[in-house]
């Protein structure tokens, strides 16, 4: 059945390492190519530079992949980044991608599982999980999030981002009609629903895209409720482009001028703390401290 578990989080984890490994350029390019997937991505880097600061001590970043955002996170960090990922391929590709930076804090890239974090209780100062990890996660997103809570340090940083179920079908549909696929689909949602979906037993997480593995979409109100059992008390939240996530001539016209595109990004990060806006974008992020 869809959702449920048909896995083991051994075979789950095994599952995503493999998957990851086979498409780490894809990953660099998830956010480089065209102005929306900039804006995606611009408005994650200052979510994360904002609450991060200048002066962390040590940086856990889970899921590194290809390293999209590792250069980021090690000029808000004094002492260490911790970078930990399934994938030893994703790992080396972000040690090429940052370079040698002498006068940056030093890197350790660790193959390991953020469900089983080789450090002692609550020795990291913050911890960055990007990517949708904790989706997933599937139904160990809770195990994950509590491990993160052992190893984070009281009054110690959680930024994350997640895949919503609104701003996943919004994305569904976009994607759809971008591919010419939307009126088959509307026409007959049984065709790829029953005979895709349910036949392959994979989520409809795109059209012509369904991802194989298992995936949890979680609402802000679920995610801090999880932070809340993991000891983390959510203080910010912000929804992923509501404006132009999935608006493709937005984000385009304003990209063709600095003061446009400063200008797209304020009203991005204003519109995506409204309340009624925090599911409808491209995703969202969530920053909580640890109690
Ligand atoms: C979608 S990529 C994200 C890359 C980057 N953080 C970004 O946002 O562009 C996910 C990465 O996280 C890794 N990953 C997924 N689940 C993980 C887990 N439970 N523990 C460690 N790494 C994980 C995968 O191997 C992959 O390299």
């Amino acid at each position: 059945m869809v959702g449920a578990r048909t896995q083991t989080p051994r075979q789950r984890r095994r599952h995503v390492r493999r998957s990851f490994e086979g498409r780490v350029e894809a990953e660099w390019g998830r956010y480089a190519g065209n102005a929306q997937r900039v804006l995606r991505r611009t408005l994650r880097e200052r979510f994360l530079t904002r609450h991060l600061g200048r002066s962390r001590d040590i940086v856990l970043e889970l899921g590194p992949g290809p390293g999209r955002f590792t250069s980021v996170i090690r000029r808000s960090t004094r002492t260490r980044v911790a970078a930990v990922d399934l994938s030893l391929a994703s790992l080396r590709s972000a040690r090429r991608r940052t370079g040698r930076q002498p006068a940056r804090a030093p890197i350790d890239w660790i193959q390991g599982a953020g469900e089983l974090l080789p450090f002692r209780n609550r020795t990291v100062d913050a911890a960055v999980v990007l990517g949708n990890i904790v989706n997933f996660a599937a139904a160990d997103g809770p195990a994950l999030l509590q491990e993160l809570g052992r190893v984070v340090k009281r009054q110690g940083l959680f930024v994350a981002d997640f895949a919503s179920p609104a701003g996943a079908t919004h994305e569904f549909f976009h994607v759809a009609a971008q591919r010419r696929l939307l009126r088959r689909i509307l026409r007959r949602p049984d065709w790829y629903f029953v005979d895709q979906v349910l036949r392959t037993g994979y989520q409809p997480y795109a059209p012509t895209r369904l991802a194989r593995w298992e995936f949890r979409f979680y609402t802000v109100g679920e995610v801090e409720e999880e932070l809340a059992r993991a000891g983390f008390r959510a203080f910010d939240a912000m929804s992923i482009a509501p404006v132009a996530a999935f608006e493709d001539r937005v984000a385009a016209i304003a990209r063709r001028e600095p003061r446009t595109w400063e200008n797209l990004l304020r009203t991005e990060e204003k519109v995506g703390r409204r309340v009624g806006a925090l599911e409808t974008g491209h995703g969202f992020m969530v920053a909580a401290v640890r109690r």
